[in-house]
């Protein structure tokens, strides 16, 4: 079933280096694309996820807004990092209405934070294999449960943003699960077991699926900002030169070649480390999965070479993934070259766009 056009939301993904919106018509035809546009933050805006420069970051969310004419108020948008921690505990089986009132007491040995510092959110995952027994031989039986939990100053931080902006939260996602939603609307494989790899700006992000459900999830602070800064400290410019040598339009002397290209791939090794080290962490906690591929987003998966490279050290294919495979795009509203440019790093905003009213 489509969803009604006035639940639908528009997504906004505001990243540390970009906000990226997108707008998705849900009709009886298919998802056609309506929107989508990018605009550039100033350095340190956001550090962290945490936002540092509210004003600036509304400014610019408003002029892209503008600029695109969108018109709908909803919002879904998602936060990151540190500050969110998912995890999967197992518990007592019990009612959702039961739990919803024990959440809070269940999940404090689980949060590294205090427990009144955050905002919970959990979901009953399908029952696995059958679980064993315990002490007193009698049979409890015990459920998955995937946790969320949000820091609340960095929750409340956004919904300033938005009220700001005179716009609406309506939905409030993570990273990992606005990936899976894009990717699951991809003309990508979805039977199998598949991971996602995001490598934003600050944020690497990495999502395993299988058969359509998350078994692993881990942020971890990695991104394209890493060799910018860098850059700007060896070569003693500043961030915005950096970041033109760095994308190749700002040309540098023979003699900083080595310097710029050993921060290159001392970045890029630290990567496909943390890739491997989760994907080993599957291996090893699922001893019957095997992972296919890697579908790989963000910005810095732009860096010529980086799919290949992740795929050598790996051993898996990688491939980029395309959040707009599947979506109808009409050609005289958009720039296709854009579009093909943009797609690895629309792809948060993209799963956002497909959240609606009366979502959780
Ligand atoms: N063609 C390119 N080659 C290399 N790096 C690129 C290219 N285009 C963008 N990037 C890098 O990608 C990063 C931005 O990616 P992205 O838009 O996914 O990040 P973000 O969502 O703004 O940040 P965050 O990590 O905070 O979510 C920047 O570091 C940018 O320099
Ligand atoms: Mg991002």
């Amino acid at each position: 079933m489509p969803v009604p056009k006035k639940h639908q939301l528009i997504g906004i993904d505001i990243g540390s280096h970009s906000i990226k919106v997108a707008e998705i018509e849900d009709s009886k035809k298919g998802m056609i694309l309506k929107n989508f546009g990018m605009i550039g933050l100033p350095e340190n805006a956001i550090v962290e996820g945490s936002i540092k420069e509210m004003e600036i970051v509304s400014a610019a969310l408003k002029n892209l807004l503008d600029n695109l004419q969108i018109k709908n108020k909803n919002v879904a948008t998602s936060i990151s990092g540190y500050s969110v921690i998912v995890k999967k505990i197992t518990i007592p089986e019990k009612e959702e209405k039961d739990l919803e009132e024990s959440i809070q007491s269940e999940s404090e040995q689980y949060i590294p934070f205090d427990i009144n510092d955050v905002n919970l959110d959990f979901q009953i995952l399908p029952s696995e294999s059958e679980k064993e027994e315990t002490e007193d031989e009698e049979k409890e039986e015990l459920m998955d449960v995937l946790l969320v939990a949000a820091k609340k100053d960095i929750v409340e931080e956004y919904i300033s943003l938005l009220h700001l902006t005179e716009l609406n939260p309506i939905v409030l996602d993570i990273d990992p699960f606005a990936l899976q939603n894009a990717f699951e609307i991809s003309n990508h494989e979805q039977s199998g077991c598949h991971a996602l790899v995001h490598i934003g700006a600050q944020q690497l992000t990495i999502n395993v699926i299988k058969e359509g459900i998350s078994i692993f999830t881990r942020d971890s602070p990695h991104g394209g900002a890493q060799i910018t800064s860098e850059i700007q400290e060896s070569l003693d410019i500043s961030y915005r030169e950096a970041e033109s040598v760095k994308l190749g339009a700002k040309p540098i002397e023979t003699d900083q070649r080595p310097a710029i290209e050993e921060i290159f791939s001392s970045t890029v090794t630290k990567w496909a480390q943390e890739i491997k080290r989760a994907l080993d962490f599957v291996a090893t906690t699922f001893t019957d999965i095997k992972v296919e591929n890697i579908l790989l987003s963000g910005g810095a998966s732009l860096l010529p070479g980086l799919g290949k490279y992740i795929g050598l050290e790996t051993g898996l294919k990688t491939e980029m993934l395309n959040p707009f495979s599947n979506l109808e795009i009409k050609e005289k509203l958009f720039d296709i070259g854009y579009l093909n440019y943009s797609a690895p790093m629309a792809v948060i905003s993209i799963g956002l766009a497909l959240r609606s009213i009366g979502d959780r």
